[in-house]
């Protein structure tokens, strides 16, 4: 992968150039050197997109300001009338497009456990047109069968769309396991170091990447030049970033599940997990997210818990080189009525960790004085435990 990016043909650049430049010069009216307007195309863009396009096996890469930019491309691909079928422990924004924005244009999202790959089946109609899964999903790590959905897909002639921003393409290539389009919130692991926001779709066909290609001009929203640029530096060490995130992660989980003031331990990784053996079966590792929630499931302990770490900082958004953690409830999931939030897993105390690039040891010790002040300050006993005291 390192050494497919390639070293600039005009002067041996080893670093890939940034064309910052909105037009090109034409010999004549048509007659240019591959590039004519900067919204179609754009070198530093387009050197991005073959990298992401290799790196997930597909055909087509393209390169969005946003991976939500990426995901409303994806819809845009229906009309109305079509339906999805989508997992319920789905990232908020995308909760919010579906509903907020393309509910009202006729597109309509059966929501289910996906981990089920039965359930997936039983909510296709005659109209699904799309099957969008996350795996492993955000913030409770449900792990779906990307294999098994993709045979269901194609049997029911719908394309399967995997958003891989969890696990990235250096550890899961839903491409090569039978889905039709991934997507990218390049913001997170791929970039690396919580310098921009980016969003990548890759699709396996090369006609389906033209439609998507045609959308993303129609509509605008490119990734300026300087961002796919700082994508490409990030993708270059992907692979060491997410070794080290994975370690420090199964680490964390291991003694999150020990500890007496925690309920459950969200990890992959954890030989527990309901769906450990299909992550070990698809993906090489699992990545740099656990979650947990608090024996005193309440959104008050979850909120003096991210108040009171040092290392961890409280922040949206997760995959970056600095250690992050978020209480979703409040936060990338308040969008999410709470009675759905809920039944999708994602009780009042549950707290995100975005793992990060510091010394393992240094992160436990993190969490290890942060349960100490709030065992300290009484944080963590339950309503009922404390009435019985
Ligand atoms: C799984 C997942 N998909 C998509 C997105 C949206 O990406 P962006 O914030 O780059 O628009 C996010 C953002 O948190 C995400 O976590």
């Amino acid at each position: 992968m390192i050494h497919s990016i390639p070293v600039d043909p005009l002067t041996g650049a080893i670093s890939v150039p940034i064309y910052q430049t909105s037009t090109f010069v034409q010999e004549a009216p048509g007659v240019n050197k591959g590039y004519d307007y900067a919204r179609t195309g754009n070198p530093t863009r387009a050197t991005l997109e073959s990298i992401v396009a290799k790196l997930e096996n597909g055909s087509t890469g393209i390169a969005f300001a946003s991976g939500l930019a990426a995901i409303d491309a994806i819809v845009k691909l229906l009309e109305s009338g079509d339906e999805i079928v989508a997992v319920d422990d789905i990232y908020g924004g995308a909760f919010r497009l579906f509903t907020q924005v393309y509910q009202k244009f006729g597109i309509k999202v059966h929501y289910v456990d996906a981990t089920d790959a039965a359930n997936v089946f039983n909510a296709i109609t005659p109209k699904t047109k799309l099957i969008w899964i996350e795996t492993p999903t955000n913030p409770t790590l449900k792990i779906s069968d990307i294999q098994a959905i993709a045979k269901i897909a194609k049997a029911n002639r719908c394309l399967l769309c995997v958003d891989n921003t969890f696990a990235s393409p250096a550890l899961q290539q839903p491409l090569t396991l039978g889905a039709d389009i991934v997507v990218h919130s390049g913001t997170k692991y791929l970039g690396g170091h919580s310098d921009l926001i980016a969003g990548l779709v890759i699709t396996k066909d090369a006609e389906l990447g033209a439609k998507v290609k045609f959308l993303q001009n129609a509509c605008g929203a490119i990734l300026g030049p300087f961002d796919s640029w700082l994508l490409i530096r990030g993708i270059e060490t992907l692979h060491l970033r997410i070794r080290q995130h994975g370690a420090s992660a199964q680490a964390v989980a291991e003694y999150l599940r020990q500890h007496p003031a925690v309920d459950k331990v969200f990890y992959p990784g954890l030989p527990t997990h309901p769906n450990h053996d299909i992550a070990k079966k698809q993906s090489k590792g699992f990545g740099g997210i656990v979650s947990f929630t608090l024996k005193n499931d309440t959104e008050q302990a979850a909120t003096d818990f991210v108040t009171t770490t040092e290392l961890f900082q409280l922040a949206e958004s997760l995959g970056g080189i600095k250690s992050l953690l978020c209480h979703p409830a409040q936060m990338t999931h308040k969008t999410i009525p709470a009675d759905k939030r809920r039944a999708a897993g994602v009780s009042d105390s549950l707290v995100r960790l975005s793992v990060g690039l510091e010394e393992t040891a240094d992160i436990i010790a993190d969490l290890e004085q942060t349960f100490k002040k709030l065992d300290s300050k009484k944080s963590l006993v339950t309503p009922q435990l404390a009435i019985a005291k």
